[in-house]
C-alpha cells in the first residue's frame, strides 16, 4: 500500500455490513482539531435514507478511503471524503470525486455542491476537479476545544449534453 507503484484500486458501494471498515478510515484520516469527522451513530444514521451513497475504496483488500455523498431532486451534496495518511498523493480521493460526479450525472442531478473547512487542502482536490468556491459558511465547524471555523461552499456546474 505504501510507496509508488501503481494502485490496484477497487471501489465499491459500501452499505452497513461495510461500516466497520468505512469507521477505521474516518477515525485515521481526520484531524480531531478540526470538528470535521462524522460519528459512527451519524454515518449509521445516514445511511438508510434516500438518495445517500457510500463509496468505500479497498486497496489490496485493505480499506483506504470512502466518500458518503445524498441526492436529493436536481442536487447532490459530496459530504465526506476521507483516504488514510498512509494511502495519500496516490489519486485515491480524485478518484472518489470523479466516481461522485459520474454517478450524480448518470443519476440526473444538474447541481453538484460541498462544503470544506477554509484552509483544508481538499479546496485544492476539489478545485482540480472543476468545483469552484460559491460562498462562505462563517463559523461554521467546532473543535473539541470549542475553536471555530469556516466552511467554503463549492459548486460544480453539470452543463447539458
Ligand atoms: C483531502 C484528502 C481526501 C486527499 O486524499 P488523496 O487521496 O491524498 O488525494 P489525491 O491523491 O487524489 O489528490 C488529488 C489532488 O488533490 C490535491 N491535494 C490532495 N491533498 C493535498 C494536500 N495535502 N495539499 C495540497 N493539495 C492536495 C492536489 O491537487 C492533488 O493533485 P496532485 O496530486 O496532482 O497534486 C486526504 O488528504 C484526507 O483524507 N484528508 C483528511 C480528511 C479531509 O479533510 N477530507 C476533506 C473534507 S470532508
Amino acid at each position: 500500500m505504501s510507496g509508488t507503484a501503481p494502485l490496484a484500486l477497487t471501489i465499491v458501494q459500501a452499505g452497513g455490513d461495510e461500516l466497520d471498515e468505512v469507521m477505521s478510515v474516518i477515525e485515521r484520516s481526520f484531524d480531531p482539531r478540526f470538528g470535521e469527522a462524522w460519528t459512527r451513530a451519524q454515518c449509521a444514521g445516514i445511511l438508510p435514507m434516500s438518495g445517500v451513497s457510500l463509496l468505500l475504496a479497498r486497496s489490496e483488500d485493505e480499506p483506504v478511503g470512502f466518500s458518503l455523498s445524498r441526492r436529493v431532486a436536481d442536487e447532490a451534496e459530496l459530504l465526506l471524503i476521507g483516504v488514510v495518511p498512509e494511502a495519500r498523493g496516490r489519486g485515491i480521493a480524485g478518484a472518489l470525486v470523479d466516481r461522485f460526479v459520474a454517478d450524480s450525472r448518470a443519476a440526473g442531478s444538474s447541481h453538484l455542491h460541498l462544503e470544506v473547512r477554509d484552509g483544508n487542502p481538499a479546496v485544492s482536490l476539489y478545485r482540480q476537479h472543476q468545483f469552484g468556491v460559491a460562498g462562505r459558511r462563517s463559523k461554521y465547524y467546532r473543535g473539541p476545544g470549542g475553536e471555530l471555523f469556516d466552511a467554503l461552499t463549492m459548486v460544480y456546474t453539470v452543463e447539458p449534453q
